[in-house]
């Protein structure tokens, strides 16, 4: 299916790799046309939901001073340890050697990591020698001078805390969100979009109260997938979770639900989600614990959003460095907040939504993204290019384009190739005018799920209201 989806990604316009007529180079990826409108749709999606709970928002630079990183602790910790092969020079994550040389034992640092080189042979994934040469790899790209391209948007959001705080009038809890990106020198990008040297995050960041790490209550009903670090995975409400003491507060089993919700919506299979929770010697190095909203591909689970407990660690921090106080007060109580991080990577849920609303029909694509974050809602084809129907069809698409602008014109190839490609790009409708149009006003409707048809009047088909509770909810 991965592989599907890279090859209809680049051919229909999703995306593709950068830079191409000069050779490609690893970790860079460009949106296409599709695309574009896709990825727009999900963080649009994002927003508004964390707009339901009263967030606001921020857009901070990506060029980022070094008192910031230092302070953050990304300077000396935000590092990935790396492995290079002294014959071929080929250089991996040291995890990939691992799991190349079937070791399951991940050392805690680089001296575990140069020790266990010393005592076991590792072959290079590429041509077979030794591996000795074992080192720590700082992942931020500096830029000049003593400026750094940001690995998180996050540190906007900490720096700004004050500002913040005062816009919300000295109360908590306060959601931040920042929409950006991030940049990673990753040693090996990898799957296309999966590992990217740039790519789009969505953060939040939550404040609370240290003594109150509660938000709003948790529904009771919906079982999802969890996998706490101490065993199986289990399918669990958020609140059972929260009570048995698998997840550490109230806020955070919250916001754990609220991912489910926000990455079903966007069309993320339930059955092909869960959340994993970090072993203690895998968590960043701002984390009290984390759990991993991840998305199964072929058979792979990949991590599609990091929701992470970062304490009162980065507004600490900056106090220290910065000398300008994070301290609040709230009934004559001094703290400083505590935050909640669920961090999701665009990148990474777009192409997990693609791979996951891929199907095929009759040995033809149909690619079954919702309604709500498909690139185009509808499109509209004159049944021929003869005159008379291109004039009806197009004053439909002008009409239509009034009231949504997701909605694209065709009049090129046979009416089988047109539905085709729309299904392949995930149109949910296709709108035919025909020569009964001519007589009596009707045109087909043509569901991309079931393609089914139905004859409607084109009154009613102006009627977006109308369009969506007849045809998309039925
Ligand atoms: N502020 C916390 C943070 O950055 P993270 O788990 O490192 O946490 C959050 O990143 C999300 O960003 C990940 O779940 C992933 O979806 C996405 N992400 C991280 N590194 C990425 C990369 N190199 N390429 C694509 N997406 C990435």
């Amino acid at each position: 299916m991965y592989d599907d989806i890279v090859e209809l990604a680049k051919r229909r316009g999703f995306f593709w790799p950068s830079f191409s007529i000069y050779g490609g180079f690893a970790g860079f990826y460009d949106y296409g046309p599709l695309g574009v409108l896709l990825k727009d749709n999900i963080i649009r999606t994002w927003k508004e939901s964390y707009m339901e709970d009263g967030a606001i928002f921020l857009d901070s630079p990506n060029i980022t001073p070094e008192p910031v990183f230092r302070a953050s602790g990304h300077l000396a910790r935000f590092s990935d340890l790396a492995a290079e092969c002294e014959k071929c020079k080929s250089k991996f994550k040291f995890e990939s050697v691992l799991a190349f040389n079937k070791q399951d034992i991940i050392p805690a640092n680089l001296e575990e990591a140069k020790e266990m080189a010393s005592d076991t042979y590792l072959k290079c994934p590429v041509c077979g020698s030794r591996i000795t040469n074992i080192y720590d790899f700082n992942l931020m790209y500096k830029v000049s001078g003593d400026y750094y391209l940001r690995p998180e948007t996050a540190q906007g959001i900490f720096v700004n805390f004050k500002l913040l705080f005062n816009y919300n009038r000295g109360k908590l809890p306060m959601i931040v969100g920042q929409a950006g990106k991030g940049f990673r020198n990753e040693i090996s990008p990898r799957q296309s979009l999966i590992r990217l040297r740039e790519f789009n995050q969505c953060e939040i960041e939550v404040f609370l109260d240290p003594e109150n790490l509660e938000f709003k209550s948790l529904y009771d009903y919906k079982k999802i997938k969890m996998k706490p670090n101490t065993g199986e995975e289990l399918d669990i409400t958020v609140k059972e979770a929260f009570e048995r003491g698998l997840i550490s507060s109230q806020a955070f089993a919250y916001f754990v639900l609220k991912t489910q919700n926000i990455l079903e919506n966007i069309g993320i299979e339930s059955s092909k989600l869960r959340f994993r929770q970090h072993d203690p010697d895998e968590r960043a190095h701002y984390a009290s614990d984390s759990w991993d909203a991840e998305g199964l591909i072929d058979n792979e689970w990949f991590e599609i959003v990091g929701i992470a407990n970062r304490t009162d660690f980065d507004l600490n921090n900056h106090q220290s460095s910065s000398g300008e106080t994070m301290t609040t007060k709230i009934e004559e109580r001094e703290f400083i907040p505590y935050v909640i991080e669920p961090s999701y990577g665009i990148d990474r849920i777009l192409l997990t939504l693609m791979a996951q609303s891929l199907e095929t029909r009759d040995g033809k694509n149909v690619l079954k993204i919702p309604y709500p974050v498909a690139p185009y809602h509808f499109a509209v084809f004159p049944l021929m290019k003869k005159e008379n129907l291109k004039e009806k069809a197009e004053y439909i698409y002008e009409n239509m384009k009034k009231q949504d602008k997701y909605i694209v014109y065709d009049e090129a190839g046979t009416i089988g190739k047109r539905y085709a490609r729309q299904d392949e790009i995930g149109t949910p409708y296709c709108i035919t005018v025909d020569y009964q149009t001519l007589e009596d006003n009707t045109v087909t409707v043509r569901s991309r799920d079931t393609a089914e048809q139905k004859r409607i009047k084109i009154e009613e088909l102006l009627d977006l209201d109308f369009i969506n509770s007849y045809i998309y909810k039925k």
